[in-house]
């Protein structure tokens, strides 16, 4: 069985190493391309303050090549005895190229490793579900717009409250993506800092050239102060985590909406039939199981922040093996909420209103206030009105006159979409996703 990198004398109590390696095996796979590009980085650098000839480089980097494409085609595996990724890409390299492979280590230790591993695969994923985040909006800005002199009954306490539309509906739904983009900016901008240097989490005696691999990492600066760098763990996946959280809980309302708009008690929308599944006793049930579990996903996706924080809670400053537990929650989380974003986009796209639904008169009492205003603007006072109102809707005599003139900023009449798609763009556009991705690809090309 291969040596842990830090076994001399004693040998490794198996329940001991069992426990402390728990799911890395596993899910340092997440992690291990991004291993290989910050090692790839952290070896051009050694060269540059001659701690690698660049013969040995060379070497490294071809090796480096070898084994991403290995994980890229998901051949890589991570042996039994070998604790994490780190180690496994060490020991291959060491395997393929004797002592020049044990020298990629200098000046690094793996906290600073799994700490640059876990900012480039969350600025990658981030990266996705700001995209995921940006098609959504793009989809309920059209179906917005399209959809804008549908009328449908807003409801308040779940009551019959006042006219509002689909133009409302889809466009509101837009509107909260934009806030949560903020969220997903911050996030990407508290990621996108190098912590590669702060080694074990207090710096090293030789001489690194931290700029050198911010700029080869593509990052927008770095995590300047060491013991920072360290505190970053944890830290960043919990602020990463509230704005995923808050996308998440668009998604669940919106979710619970479209169920409860899809039922055939309101019919005010419907999912297309491919997007429902059926009952194996009810043969007319197509139930919307698709917003169902995308509710309940989304509301997991809104405790991660707190997992997190309870993982972390009170830690002092440097680095504790607790960290590691951060990983199972957090790696996973990804693929989740970019599911349900690709999901929701799908239907949504799809999804259809019905246009005639304020002919029942069930909805009639919604037109209430529209009819206290108009006497009002004729100059009866409003509290005269309201009661006139009132008294008619209770004796059977009012008749709504649905011809409705909503004009103020982000009502019915006037929905502001286009000021809205300025805010979405306005911060999508600042992302500059791209100088990450030339950065990371340059690193994989002679
Ligand atoms: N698997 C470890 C983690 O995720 C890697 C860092 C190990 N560092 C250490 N000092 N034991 O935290």
């Amino acid at each position: 069985m291969a040596k842990k990198l830090w076994e001399k004398n004693t040998d490794v109590n198996p329940e001991i190493e069992r426990f402390t390696v728990g799911k890395d095996r596993e899910l340092d796979h997440f992690l291990a391309r991004y291993d290989v590009l910050g090692t790839l980085a952290h070896c051009k650098m050694l060269e540059s303050i001659g701690l690698l000839t660049s013969e040995e480089r060379e070497r490294i980097r071809q090796g480096l090549w070898g084994i991403y494409s290995a994980i890229m085609v998901g051949t890589y595996i991570i042996e039994d005895g070998v604790e994490d990724i780190h180690s496994q890409i060490e020991l291959t390299l060491t395997r393929m190229l004797g002592d020049i492979g044990k020298k990629i280590h200098s000046g690094r230790s793996r906290n600073d490793q799994v700490l640059l591993d876990l900012k480039l695969f969350t600025r990658k994923e981030l990266q996705d579900v700001c995209e995921g985040v940006k098609e959504l909006f793009d989809a309920l800005i059209e179906q917005s717009n399209r959809h804008k002199d549908v009328l449908m009954p807003g409801y308040t306490h779940l009551q019959v409250a006042m006219p509002s539309s689909f133009g409302l509906w889809f466009g509101a739904y837009a509107e909260s993506l934009a806030d949560d983009m903020l969220f997903l900016q911050a996030a990407y901008k508290m990621c996108n800092r190098n912590p590669l240097g702060s080694a074990a989490g207090y710096g090293s005696s030789f001489p690194l050239n931290r700029t050198m691999t911010t700029e080869l990492l593509g990052f927008d600066s770095m995590n300047y102060n060491v013991v920072y760098a360290q505190m970053g763990r944890g830290k960043c996946e919990r602020n990463v985590a509230y704005a995923l959280a808050t996308v998440a809980g668009t998604l669940a309302k919106m979710a619970f909406d479209a169920c409860m708009f899809n039922s055939q008690n309101f019919g005010f929308v419907k999912l297309p039939a491919e997007c429902t599944t059926g009952s194996s006793i009810m043969p007319h049930k197509k139930n919307p199981d698709v917003f169902e579990l995308l509710r309940a996903k989304c509301n997991r996706l809104q405790a991660l922040p707190m997992d997190i924080t309870l993982i972390m809670n009170n830690l002092p400053s440097g680095y504790f093996r607790d960290l590691q537990i951060i990983k199972e929650v957090f790696l996973p989380a990804f693929a989740d909420i970019k599911d349900c974003i690709a999901m929701a986009t799908y239907i949504i796209k799809r999804i259809e209103v019905n246009e005639s639904i304020l002919e029942d008169s069930r909805y009639d009492a919604m037109f209430s206030v529209e009819e206290v205003n108009r006497l009002a603007a004729e100059g009866m006072p409003f509290r005269d009105a309201y009661k006139k109102v009132g008294l008619d809707i209770e004796a059977g005599t009012f008749t709504p006159n649905k011809k409705i003139n909503h004009t103020h900023e982000g009502s019915i009449g006037n929905l502001c979409n286009e000021q809205i798609t300025a805010i979405m763009e306005n911060i999508y556009g600042s992302m500059n996703f791209e100088k990450a991705k030339e950065a990371e690809k340059a690193l994989l090309t002679l």
